[in-house]
């Protein structure tokens, strides 16, 4: 069984995926980790984030572990934990560029083909793409403004500030965020949080 949380930038995907998947007893992958970690190695090591081949190469020879967990995503380079530095601003400025390059979606999608279910799976395309075949499809949205808001609570800028830059990712993002005909899309905006993991969990009963 495969269940996915798709939806735009800070629309709850990560939260939501690990209420449903703690409710349900399984993981929860988050895909968005990946893309951000190849783009933290990739600023690391001073490549031009357009440059397909260089990074490929050096996701290749440097491999990169996700650890599927219910509470809380974590991703590993040897024995060095990424985690903590994947939601910088400079990771959320240059990780579009990074997604939009088909060799590096192929590298993301591989790893997330290749887990044991069952499990949650939550970004962008896992309803459409990566797990088309998932028996239970969700799509989280809410407005720029709300969004920029909750965001707002846990990172060090204004609000004005999180919305351009949100809206800016969305739209760099477009071409790999259209809903699946199947999902189910939530309105996240009047909901709080627990109130997004009911509607998701009495669907799925
Ligand atoms: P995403 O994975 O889509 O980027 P997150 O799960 O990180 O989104 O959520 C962004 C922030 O918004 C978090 O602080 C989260 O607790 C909060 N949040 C998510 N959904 C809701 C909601 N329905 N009501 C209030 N806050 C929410
Ligand atoms: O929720 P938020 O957008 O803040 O972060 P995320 O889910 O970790 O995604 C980070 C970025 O990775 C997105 O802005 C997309 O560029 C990319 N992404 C993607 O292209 N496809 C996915 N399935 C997941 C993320």
């Amino acid at each position: 069984m495969i269940v996915t949380i798709d939806g735009v930038a800070a629309s709850g995907k990560s939260s939501v995926s690990s209420g449903v998947a703690q409710a349900l007893g399984v993981p929860y992958v988050s895909s968005g980790l990946l893309y951000r970690a190849a783009t933290l190695l990739g600023l690391e090591a001073n490549l031009d984030l357009h440059d397909a081949p260089q990074l490929l190469t050096l996701l290749g020879t440097r491999p990169v572990h996700l650890e599927p967990l219910a509470g809380g995503n974590r991703v590993w380079q040897a024995g060095r934990e990424l985690t903590d530095e994947l939601h910088s601003t400079r990771v959320d400025r240059g990780v579009s560029v990074v997604a939009a390059l088909p060799e590096v979606r192929a590298w993301v999608d591989a790893q997330l083909r290749a887990l044991p279910e069952p499990f949650v799976a939550e970004g962008r395309d896992m309803g459409t793409n990566v797990f088309p075949h998932a028996s239970h499809k969700f799509y989280l949205t809410a407005s720029a403004r709300i969004r920029a808001e909750r965001r707002a609570r846990e990172r060090p800028e204004d609000v004005p500030a999180i919305e351009a830059a949100l809206q800016r990712r969305d739209e760099l993002d477009t071409v790999q965020s259209a809903p699946a005909p199947d999902a189910l899309v939530i309105d996240t905006g009047p909901l709080d949080l627990q109130g997004v993991i009911d509607t998701i969990l009495t669907r799925l009963r």
